[in-house]
C-alpha cells in the first residue's frame, strides 16, 4: 500500500490512448482535462454543473461485482480526472470523424438537420452514442430518457429526435400508435403533389456497426480483476486525494480525516467547489469500494449500497416492480416516481443514493419518501457499526445530519410494503424534468387491516425550510381516524399550521410552497381512497371527474409533420435553392472538429482574464484594492479604467457606456476591473479577492414600477397614432382597462461569451478571435479602446455556439477589455465567461409591462386601443430605444384597430443593462395586443379565435398603423390553413368534453396570427457585402459579412453561388467572417442575413458569371476547372465582391408613419395544453405552425428556425424566470436555477407547414427572413395555459377574467387555480412580508 504522501499514477484511457498522469491534480475535471490537456476539444463547456449535458462524454468500466463491462454517460465537467483510475473514457473524436469514417450517430443527427450552431450536438451524440452501446435497437422511451439531460438552445430537439429515431425498431419507434395516431416511421403522403414531407433521407444511412466501436482496454480489466492498486494518493496545489481500495481502509482514513468529504459521484461537492468556490484541501475518495456498491435482497426487503449510482437503483426498483406482488412493491413505485424525472441520465448515472440523502439538502428528492418508507440506514466507522433510522431527526440542518463525521454510510434499507400500507411521492419543480423540485414529499399511511381506520401515517416534505420536516403533529392527531373528508380537512389545516412557511421564507414563493404541500396531501388522500375502495373498504366514491388529477403527466418524445413546397420540376436537379440542404458544417459540429472561439488551441504566452465585477446596484467607488489578488500565483495584472489607452467607453449610437466603472456602479454585475493570469482558475480567484469598498447611492431602482414612480426614463419616449383614440373610445359600447407584465429572458446560448486577443506586435495590430454577431462593431470598440485605427484590428469570427442577439453589444464590451488586457501584457489574452458571470454581465431581453385602455363593441370588434408600453431598459440605454421601437412597430400584429395609440417609455433602472434578444422588442409589443383581444374576448363571451379574425386586416391594399402598406392575404391564408391542419374547432369541442370531465385537470387551446417585420427600422443597415473568390483549381471561397451561429446562413449562401456559378456545393467553402475581407458589415441580426448577404453573394457571383459567360459560350464542353484555367490565362478576374443596397425603411416618429420594415413574413400558430390544477404543472400537448416564408432557399433550414425559434418560445412564454433579489442582485445564474426548455417541454406534436406557392418579390429568390418571427409563437401557449386556468375557475364559480403575467410559471398556475387549498395556504401566512425576490 503507498503512503499517503507519495503520489501514484493514475492510469485511464481516453478514446481507446493509454493515460499515465504522474501529478493528477484532484482539482481538475475530465473537461478541462480533456480540452486542455490532452487536446480533445469536441467535449464542450457549457455549465460546469452537470446542469446542460455539453460535456457528456461516455465513461467504460469493468464490474466485478457482476463481471461485465459497464457504460455510461456522465458530464466531464464534473467528473474529477483522479476518479478515473482503471477506466476508459470516450469522446466524440473517439467515435468517429470525417477524416476517416462518420459514426452512425455523427451521421444521422447531422442528416437530420439536428445541429445548427452544434454546440450542444457532440454532447447529443455522446448520450445517444452511449445508449446505444448498451442497447443497438433502443425504444423512444429509452432516447427520451437518454437525452432528457442534454440542453439544446437552437434546434426545439425534434429534429435531433428525427435522427436517432431511425436506430429504434420499427414496432418500439414511437407512442403515437397509442392514442390512435399515426405512427411516426408511417410515411403516409397526405400532401398535394407539388409538397414534401420529406426533410431528410436516410436510405444510404451508414447502418450501426459495432466493430466501429473501441474495445474495453483488457488491461483495465485486469486491473479491476487483480484490484492490487491499493490506496491511491494524488497531490495538487492545493488540493490532496486520497481513494482507498477497500473498507477497511476507507473507514481508517475516515478516522483519521474525519473532516475530509468521502467524494463518489461528485454532483453535489462538486457544483459547490466549481461554481461557489469551496475548497476542500483533502478529499477521500470512496468510488472504489466495493462495499458500498453491493445491492443484497432479503426477505423483507433490499439493502442498496450508499454508492450505488441514482440510475443503478431505478433499475433496481424497476425489476423488482416488475416481478413482485404489486402490494409489496408500494414503496419502490413511490420511489421511482422521482427517480425517473430526476436531474438527467447523466447526473443519475454519476449520482449516489448516499450522497443524495447526506447532501441533506431539502431540495433533493429521495429523503423525504425513504423516511416516510421507514428506511434504515447502515452506518460504519472504526467503532463498528450501527443503524440509524432515517426521519427528521436524521437531519439537524441544511446540509449537515447526526452522522459523525468520521462515519461512513455503508448502506440504505429500503423494505417492502406491508399489506395495507400505501406509500406515494410526489414533487413539483420549475420544469418537469431535470430540475430540482420546489416541494417534493414523501407520504405512508397504514390502516387496521379491511377498514379505513388510519394504524400509522407519515407525511414528510422537502422543500419547505432547510431540513426535511415531517408533519409530526398532523400524523399524530390522525391515528385512529377515519379515511373521510374529514379527515382531509383537518389534516389541511393542521399541516398549514404545522409545517406552513412564513412569508419571509428562503427562497420565496411562499403561498405557492404552502399550497403544494396541501395539494400533495389531496392527491395521497384521493390515491389511498381509491386503494381502500378497490379492496372494498367502505368509504365514500372518489368522484370520476376527479380521478384524472392522480395520474401525473406522461413524458412524451416530439415527434411532427412538416410540409413545403418542392422546386418546380424543371429547375435543374443540379440546383440546391429550395431543396432541403443539411448544414453545410453538421458533419464537422457532430464530429467535434467544428472549431469556436474558445477550441482554438492556446498561442505561446497566452493569459486569460477574469472580470471583477460590482456587487452593489448603486454606489460611488470608494477604493479598489487589488493587492492580495496580485500576490496571488500566476496572477501578472490588474486591469482597470486607468490601463485602457484609448477611451474607456463604448459608444453606441451616440450614447457612451463605461467599459470599466470609474467612478460610480449603477448595477451589480457592472465591470470595474479584471484580473489577467496564466491560467483561468488562477484568474478567477483572483478576480474573487479583488476588494471593492463602496458608498451606496440612493435611489436604487430596481423595477419598472419604481422607475415610473420616479419618472426615470430613458430618452426619446416614442409615440405612434393612428386614427382619433378619444373619439374611438365614445363610440365603443364596452371600455376596458388592464395590464400584462412579461418578464424577461436570458439567452442562454450554449457557448458562453468571450474571445482570444493576439498583439501582433507590430504598427499596434491586433487579431481577435470573437463569438461575435456584429463583427465590425467590435472592432470599432476595440479600436477606439486601443487608440488604434478599425484598419489595424482584425476580427475572426469563425462560428458561434448560439447567438440568439446576445452576442451583438456586450461581446464589443468584453473584447476592449480583454485586448486592454492584450495590449498592457503584449501577450494574446483569452477571455471565457462562465456561466454565470455570462448569465450576471450580459443581459437578455426586456421585461415590458403593458397598461391599456381598449373600446369595443359586443361582438368583439375593437375600434380603439391605447397602449403605454414600458421596457425596463437596466442602467444603460444599448439598444433599448429599438427595442421599444419595435414592439411600438409591431403593437397592430394582423388587427385593423382603426383608432391606435401606442407609447413607450424604457425604464432607467440599477440593473445590468437589457440588450437585444431575437424578436428585439416584437415579441413583446405583439403579446400585449393579443393579451388585449383575449380578454375582449373574455368579456365578449365569445371564443377568442373569432374576436382575434373580426379585428383582422383584411383589405388586399391595408396599411399598418405606421401607415406602411401591405397585403395580409398571406397571412390570412395561413391563419385558416393553420386552424385547418389543427382542426382547431373540432378540438376544442373535444377540449369542453375533457373538461366537463376532468375538475383537476383541465385543457386549454389558442391561436394567433402573425406579421413580423423584417429588416433594421434603422434603414442604413440594411445592406450587405460579400467577396467571392474562384481558385484555379475550380474551388470558390466566399467570404460575407454575416456570421453563422446555427441559423445556417453559409448554407445558404453556398446554395445561392451554386446556383449562379452552375458548380457543386461541394466545390465551395466559407472559412470565417474577417473585418479585413468584408468592412463595415451590419450585424447578423432582424431576420435580415441571409436578405443581406444572399443577395451580396449573388450579385458578386453574377458578376464573375457574366465574366465567365462568353468563355462558356465558346468552351461549351469545357469542364469547370477548364473553365476557371482559361479564365485565368485571358487574365479575367477571378474574384469579385458583391454588395446590396437594401431598401431605405425609416419612420417619421413626430408624424407616426413611414415604411419601417422592408416586407413582413406572415405566419399563424395554435398550441394545446393541459394543467393540473393542484400542482401547477402543465403539458404542452400539440401546435400547429403554418408559416408564410416566401419560397424557402432552403426549407430543412428554415423549418429547423421555426422549431427554435418556437421552442425559445415555450422558455419565454412558460418556464423561464429570472430572478432578482430586493437589492438587485440577479439569482438565477446557471441551469439549476434557471430552466430553459429541455426535450420534455416541446410539444408531442408539433407540425410545421410552410405556406404553398408565397412569394416575396423584396427579398433573395423570393425568400423570407424567419429567424425572429416564431419565437412570439409560444404565446399560444400562454394564451391556451389562460384559457384552461379560466376552464376551472368557472367551474369553481370564480371570475374567468384575472390577471396572470408570462411566463405562466407552476406557481402562477397553481395560484390562478384557487380552490380551498389557495385560500388555506395564503390565509395562514404568516410573518412580516419581506419579498425573496422582486418582479423587475
Ligand atoms: C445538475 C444536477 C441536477 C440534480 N437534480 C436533482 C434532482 O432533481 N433531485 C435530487 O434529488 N437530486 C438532484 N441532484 C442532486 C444529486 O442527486 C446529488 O448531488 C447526488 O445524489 C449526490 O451524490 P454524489 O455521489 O454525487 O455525492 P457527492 O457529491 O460525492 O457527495 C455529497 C455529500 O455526501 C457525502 N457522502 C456521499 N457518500 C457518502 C457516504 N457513503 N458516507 C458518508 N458521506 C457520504 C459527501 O461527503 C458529501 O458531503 C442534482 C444534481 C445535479 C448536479
Ligand atoms: S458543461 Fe457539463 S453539464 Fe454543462
Ligand atoms: S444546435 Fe443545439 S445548442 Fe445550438
Amino acid at each position: 500500500m503507498s503512503s499517503p504522501s507519495l503520489c501514484s499514477e493514475l492510469i485511464f484511457y481516453v478514446n481507446g490512448k493509454k493515460i499515465v498522469e504522474r501529478n493528477a491534480d484532484p482539482e481538475e475535471m475530465l473537461l478541462g482535462y480533456l480540452r486542455r490537456r490532452v487536446g480533445l476539444m469536441g467535449t464542450k463547456y457549457g455549465c460546469g454543473s452537470g446542469g446542460c449535458g455539453a460535456c457528456t462524454v461516455m465513461l467504460s468500466r469493468y464490474e466485478p461485482l457482476c463481471d461485465a463491462v459497464l457504460h455510461y454517460s456522465v458530464n466531464a465537467c464534473l467528473l474529477p480526472i483522479c476518479s478515473l483510475h482503471g477506466q476508459a473514457i470516450v469522446t466524440v473524436e473517439g467515435i468517429g470523424s470525417t477524416k476517416t469514417k462518420l459514426h452512425p450517430v455523427q451521421e444521422r443527427i447531422a442528416k437530420a438537420h439536428g445541429s445548427q450552431c452544434g454546440f450542444c450536438t457532440p454532447g447529443m451524440v455522446m448520450s445517444m452514442y452511449t445508449l446505444l452501446r448498451n442497447q443497438p435497437q433502443p425504444t423512444m422511451e429509452d432516447i427520451r430518457e437518454a437525452l432528457g439531460g442534454n440542453l439544446c438552445r437552437c434546434t426545439g430537439y425534434r429534429p435531433i429526435i428525427d435522427g436517432f429515431k431511425t436506430f429504434c425498431e420499427a414496432s418500439a419507434c414511437c407512442q403515437n400508435g397509442e392514442s390512435g395516431r399515426t405512427c411516426c416511421m408511417e410515411n403516409i403522403n397526405t400532401v398535394r403533389n407539388d409538397m414534401s414531407e420529406e426533410l431528410f433521407n436516410m436510405d444510404d444511412a451508414l447502418p450501426l456497426d459495432s466493430s466501429q466501436d473501441l474495445i474495453f482496454p483488457p488491461q483495465l480489466t485486469l486491473m479491476a480483476r487483480k484490484q492490487g492498486d491499493g490506496r491511491l494518493c494524488f497531490q495538487g496545489n492545493r488540493v490532496k486525494w486520497i481513494s482507498p481500495a477497500d473498507l477497511k481502509d476507507l473507514v481508517k482514513l475516515k478516522a483519521e480525516y474525519p473532516d475530509a468529504p468521502l467524494m463518489v459521484g461528485n454532483t453535489d461537492i462538486g457544483p459547490k467547489m466549481i461554481v461557489k468556490g469551496v475548497l476542500h484541501p483533502l478529499i477521500i475518495y470512496g468510488g472504489r469500494i466495493s462495499e458500498l456498491r453491493t445491492i443484497k435482497w432479503g426477505n423483507n426487503g433490499v439493502t442498496v449500497g450508499s454508492a450505488c449510482s441514482l440510475s443503478t437503483l431505478k433499475e433496481v426498483l424497476q425489476t423488482a416492480v416488475s416481478e413482485l406482488d404489486p402490494n409489496k412493491t408500494r414503496v419502490y413505485q413511490a420511489l421511482l416516481q422521482p427517480l425517473l424525472c430526476l436531474a438527467g441520465k447523466q447526473i443519475r448515472n454519476m449520482a449516489t443514493i448516499g450522497g443524495n440523502v447526506l447532501s441533506a439538502n431539502p431540495k433533493y428528492d429521495l429523503s423525504s419518501i425513504l423516511a416516510a418508507a421507514e428506511c434504515k440506514l447502515q452506518v460504519i466507522s472504526k467503532g463498528g457499526t450501527r443503524e440509524v433510522i432515517l426521519n427528521e431527526e436524521f437531519f439537524t440542518g441544511f446540509g449537515k445530519t447526526v452522522l459523525q463525521p468520521s462515519e461512513i454510510l455503508l448502506s440504505i434499507h429500503i423494505p417492502l410494503s406491508k399489506p395495507w400500507e400505501f406509500v406515494s411521492a410526489f414533487r413539483q419543480a420549475q420544469r418537469r424534468e431535470f430540475a430540482f423540485s420546489m416541494v417534493n414529499a414523501g407520504m405512508r399511511v397504514a390502516f387496521k387491516e379491511d377498514t379505513a381506520v388510519v394504524e400509522e401515517i407519515d407525511v414528510f416534505y422537502g422543500g419547505l425550510g432547510p431540513t426535511l420536516v415531517k408533519a409530526g403533529r398532523t400524523c399524530k392527531e390522525l391515528v385512529g381516524r377515519s379515511w373521510e373528508e374529514k379527515l382531509l380537512s383537518d389534516a389541511c389545516r393542521l399541516l398549514q399550521e404545522e409545517v406552513g412557511l412564513c412569508s419571509s421564507a428562503h427562497g420565496g414563493r411562499v403561498s405557492f410552497r404552502n399550497t403544494l404541500a396541501l395539494s400533495f396531501f389531496y392527491k395521497f388522500y384521493m390515491q389511498v381512497l381509491l386503494e381502500l375502495k378497490s379492496r372494498g373498504v367502505d368509504v365514500c366514491d372518489v368522484p370520476l371527474e376527479y380521478l384524472s388529477a392522480l395520474k401525473p403527466f406522461k413524458n412524451e418524445v416530439p415527434q411532427g409533420k412538416h410540409s413545403f413546397q418542392l422546386v418546380p420540376e424543371i429547375q435543374s436537379s443540379m440546383d440546391p435553392v429550395g431543396r432541403p440542404s443539411m448544414h453545410r458544417a453538421a458533419y464537422q459540429q457532430a464530429t467535434g472538429e467544428a472549431q469556436y472561439y474558445d477550441d482554438i488551441p492556446p498561442v505561446k504566452g497566452e493569459l486569460f482574464v477574469s472580470m471583477v465585477t460590482s456587487t452593489r446596484a448603486h454606489a460611488k467607488i470608494i477604493a479598489i484594492d487589488a493587492s492580495v489578488a496580485l500576490t496571488m500565483p500566476g496572477v501578472v495584472t490588474f486591469i482597470s479604467a486607468g490601463d485602457v489607452p484609448g477611451q474607456n467607453r463604448r459608444l453606441w449610437f451616440n450614447n457612451p457606456e463605461e467599459l470599466f466603472a470609474e467612478q460610480e456602479v449603477i448595477c451589480v454585475g457592472q465591470i470595474i476591473g479584471a484580473i489577467v493570469a496564466e491560467t483561468r482558475e488562477q484568474a478567477k480567484r483572483a478576480a474573487d479577492k479583488v476588494q471593492v469598498t463602496y458608498e451606496d447611492l440612493l435611489p436604487v431602482l430596481l423595477t419598472i414600477q419604481e422607475a415610473i414612480e420616479h419618472q426615470s426614463f430613458f430618452h426619446p419616449i416614442r409615440r405612434l397614432e393612428r386614427g382619433n383614440v378619444e373619439e374611438g373610445f365614445g363610440k365603443a359600447e364596452n371600455i376596458l382597462e388592464g395590464e400584462m407584465y412579461m418578464g424577461g429572458q436570458e439567452h442562454f446560448y450554449m457557448e458562453t461569451q468571450g474571445l482570444i486577443a493576439v498583439p501582433k506586435g507590430e504598427s499596434g495590430e491586433m487579431d481577435l478571435y470573437v463569438a461575435s454577431q456584429h463583427a465590425a462593431y467590435t472592432q470599432e470598440v476595440v479600436g477606439i479602446t486601443l487608440g488604434v485605427p478599425s484598419n489595424k484590428i482584425t476580427c475572426h469570427v469563425k462560428r458561434l455556439g448560439g447567438g440568439f442577439g446576445g452576442k451583438v453589444m456586450k461581446i464589443a464590451t468584453l473584447s476592449a477589455i480583454t485586448a486592454t488586457a492584450a495590449h498592457k501584457t503584449g501577450r494574446a489574452v483569452r477571455c471565457v465567461l462562465e456561466r454565470g458571470d455570462d448569465m450576471l454581465i450580459t443581459g437578455g431581453r426586456h421585461p415590458f409591462l403593458g397598461k391599456y385602455k381598449v373600446g369595443f363593441m359586443d361582438d368583439g370588434t375593437v375600434l380603439a386601443a391605447d397602449i403605454t408600453y414600458y421596457s425596463n431598459g437596466g442602467c444603460t440605454l444599448d439598444e433599448s430605444t429599438f427595442i421599444m421601437e419595435k414592439a411600438l412597430l409591431h403593437m397592430d400584429n394582423g388587427y385593423r384597430i382603426p383608432h391606435l395609440r401606442g407609447r413607450g417609455f424604457v425604464c432607467k433602472t440599477h440593473l445590468p443593462s437589457y440588450t437585444a434578444f431575437r424578436g428585439f422588442g416584437g415579441p413583446q409589443g405583439l403579446t400585449i395586443i393579443e393579451s388585449v383581444l383575449h380578454e375582449v374576448a373574455v368579456k365578449c363571451d365569445l371564443p377568442a379565435e373569432k374576436v382575434r379574425a373580426i379585428n383582422m386586416y383584411r383589405d388586399e391594399e391595408s396599411y399598418t398603423h405606421h401607415k406602411q402598406v401591405f397585403s395580409p392575404r398571406n397571412m390570412i391564408c395561413c391563419w385558416e390553413e393553420c386552424l385547418e391542419k389543427s382542426e382547431y374547432r373540432k378540438r376544442l369541442s373535444a377540449i369542453e368534453e375533457f373538461n366537463s370531465l376532468n375538475h383537476w385537470k383541465k385543457r386549454g387551446i389558442a391561436a394567433v396570427p402573425l406579421k413580423f417585420g423584417i429588416g433594421f427600422s434603422k434603414g442604413f443597415y440594411n445592406q450587405g457585402a460579400a467577396l467571392v473568390n474562384i481558385y484555379k483549381d475550380g474551388s470558390i471561397l466566399v467570404s460575407h459579412g454575416g456570421t453563422e451561429m446555427g441559423q445556417g446562413i453559409n448554407t445558404k449562401a453556398i446554395q445561392i453561388v451554386s446556383r449562379i456559378l452552375k458548380v457543386p456545393m461541394s466545390l465551395i467553402h466559407i472559412k470565417e467572417t474577417c473585418t479585413g475581407n468584408v468592412p463595415n458589415a451590419a450585424p447578423s441580426a432582424a431576420s435580415f442575413g441571409t436578405d443581406a448577404v444572399g443577395m451580396a453573394v449573388k450579385n458578386a457571383s453574377e458578376k464573375l458569371r457574366s465574366r465567365l459567360e462568353p468563355l462558356i459560350e465558346k468552351h461549351p464542353k469545357y469542364t469547370w476547372p477548364e473553365l476557371v484555367v482559361e479564365a485565368y490565362c485571358q487574365k479575367i478576374s477571378l474574384s469579385a465582391t458583391g454588395f446590396f443596397m437594401g431598401p431605405h425603411t425609416s419612420v417619421d416618429w413626430e408624424k407616426s408613419e413611414g415604411p419601417a420594415y422592408y416586407y413582413f413574413t406572415y405566419g399563424a400558430c395554435c398550441s394545446e395544453v393541459e394543467i393540473d390544477c393542484l400542482t401547477g404543472d402543465h403539458k404542452n400537448i400539440r401546435t400547429d405552425i403554418v408559416m408564410d416564408v416566401g419560397r424557402s432557399l432552403n426549407p430543412a433550414l428554415d423549418i429547423g428556425q421555426i422549431e427554435g425559434g418556437f421552442v425559445q418560445g415555450i422558455g419565454l412564454y412558460t418556464i423561464e424566470e429570472l430572478q432578482f433579489s430586493p437589492d438587485g442582485v440577479l439569482l438565477t445564474r446557471g441551469p439549476s436555477q434557471y430552466k430553459v426548455p429541455a426535450l420534455c417541454d416541446v410539444p408531442p406534436q408539433l407540425n410545421v407547414h410552410l405556406l404553398a406557392n408565397a412569394r416575396n418579390p423584396h427579398a433573395i429568390y423570393s425568400s423570407k427572413g424567419i429567424g425572429e418571427p416564431p419565437v412570439f409563437f409560444g404565446c399560444t401557449l400562454f394564451f391556451a395555459i389562460k384559457e384552461a386556468i379560466a376552464a376551472a375557475r368557472r367551474e369553481r364559480g370564480q371570475s374567468n377574467s384575472f390577471p396572470l403575467s408570462s411566463p405562466a410559471t407552476a406557481e402562477k398556475i397553481r395560484m390562478a387555480c384557487q380552490d380551498r387549498f389557495t385560500s388555506m395556504a395564503t390565509s395562514a401566512e404568516k410573518g412580516p412580508c419581506i419579498p425573496w425576490t422582486i418582479n423587475v
